[in-house]
């Protein structure tokens, strides 16, 4: 006869749940779910050793366990601190968490170039996530951010180094989703920073899962950059049979066009399966893929503006004032909108679409701003930063 497992019993902000012995704070926070969870930087349950660099999801531990009930004398980072039977922890209901947090997220932009207006991550980053939900308006920093070039890491992945929060979730995924590891970070304290040795390219078969495990915009797609706002993309979920992955994905369409592939995400902004390279970056047309239907977006995600899935729409009284008549279409806007235009197929072009691409020359496609090289353009040192404080 087996033996019961012993569930230990944790409350978090007054909510009581068990778990099973070894389960960190932030996993018990999760199975109850809502505003308990802490927020998590870097920290990803598929990636093991991630967790404790970031300390954006400190709690403070009220009551250690029943047997030892005495408080932990500081804040604990919750991803790395299991719980124990008869723990007390407060996460949003304790005003100096929610200080640290506040504390945290400073410190996370202390370097990070607010960008968001032209980085490709906008509307699903977490960090700009974070600092709406848990920062403060202002810095108080004053120095010059440090700044760094961008580096095509191979053919399909960018990194802006400026970018980075140093979360290690890269290098983990690195590590365990590939069979060789060619970057890291490099340098201690103030200098590190996300590397390649000696600039190698990343090109194994499942690099590309860097691009969603990164909290931020330091890593981004090159088959999708400034192809488009994410917002205005409709996210569709979708399998192959791919000898390679479990090949379900998600599309990101913009009329028939897939501009981008990647992993279906959980509620928890994490990866369900990982996918392979092929999926991520050679599958963009429609035909490759048998569509399953609309991803269920978060309504508070700015990915679900403009999906009005379930919406009851109220009802028109034009016709009713006006007698039963239609009201007539000055132009049909469908006729005059630039997208869908057949022959302008944005997921095929290299770069960014521009004027000429929609007047004539389908094929044109402008330079993004933010790869304007050393020396060249308005940025002199090829930064990518719109900060007024960096050079
Ligand atoms: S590049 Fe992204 S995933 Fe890698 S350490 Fe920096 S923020 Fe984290
Ligand atoms: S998520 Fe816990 S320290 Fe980063």
């Amino acid at each position: 006869m087996s033996e019961e497992k012993k569930l230990f019993k944790v409350t978090i902000d007054n909510i009581t749940v068990e778990v099973e012995p070894g389960t960190t704070i932030l996993q018990a926070a999760r199975k109850i779910g809502g505003e308990v969870v802490p927020p998590a930087m870097c920290y990803y349950t598929s990636l093991k050793g991630s967790g404790g660099k970031c300390r954006t999801c400190l709690v403070r531990v009220a009551a250690g366990s029943t047997a030892d009930p005495r408080p932990m004398p500081k804040l604990v980072a919750s991803c790395r601190t299991n719980v124990m039977d008869g723990m007390v922890v407060e996460s949003m209901t304790n005003p100096a968490v929610l200080d640290a947090r506040k504390a945290v997220v400073e410190f996370l932009l202390i370097n990070h170039p607010l960008d968001c207006p032209v980085c490709d991550q906008a509307g699903e980053c977490d960090l700009q996530d974070l600092s709406y939900e848990h920062g403060r308006e202002g810095t108080r920093y004053e120095f010059k951010r440090r700044t760094f070039e961008r580096h095509d890491l191979g053919p399909y992945i960018q990194l802006h180094m400026t970018r980075c929060i140093l979360c290690f979730r890269c290098v983990f995924a690195a590590d365990q989703l590939t069979n060789k590891r060619q970057h890291g970070i490099l340098d201690r304290g103030d200098h590190s920073e996300i590397a390649t040795y000696i600039e190698k390219s990343l090109d194994n078969d499942f690099i590309g899962n860097v691009i969603d495990v990164c909290p931020v915009g330091a890593l981004t797609d090159r088959t999708f950059r400034f192809k488009n706002r994410v917002w205005f993309t409709k996210p569709l979920d979708a399998h192959r049979d791919c000898p390679k992955c479990s090949g379900k994905v998600r599309l990101w369409m913009r009329g028939d066009e897939v501009l981008r592939v990647t992993a279906r995400k959980d509620q928890w902004g994490e990866v369900e399966e990982y996918i392979c390279n092929e999926c991520r970056f050679e599958k963009k047309k429609a035909s490759d893929w048998i569509i399953e239907g609309p991803t269920k977006v978060n309504r508070h995600s700015v990915i679900s503006a403009g999906h009005y899935e379930g919406v009851v729409k109220p009802p028109e009284f034009l016709p009713e004032v006006m007698g039963g008549r239609k009201p007539k279409l000055v132009f049909d806007i469908h006729e005059l909108s630039d997208v869908n235009r057949p022959e302008v197929d944005l997921s095929q072009l290299p770069g960014p679409a521009t004027n000429k691409t929609f007047n004539g020359d389908p094929h044109s496609v402008g330079q993004n701003v933010t790869d304007v090289k050393i020396g060249i353009g308005p940025n002199e040192k090829g930064t990518d930063s719109t900060n007024p404080n960096t050079p």
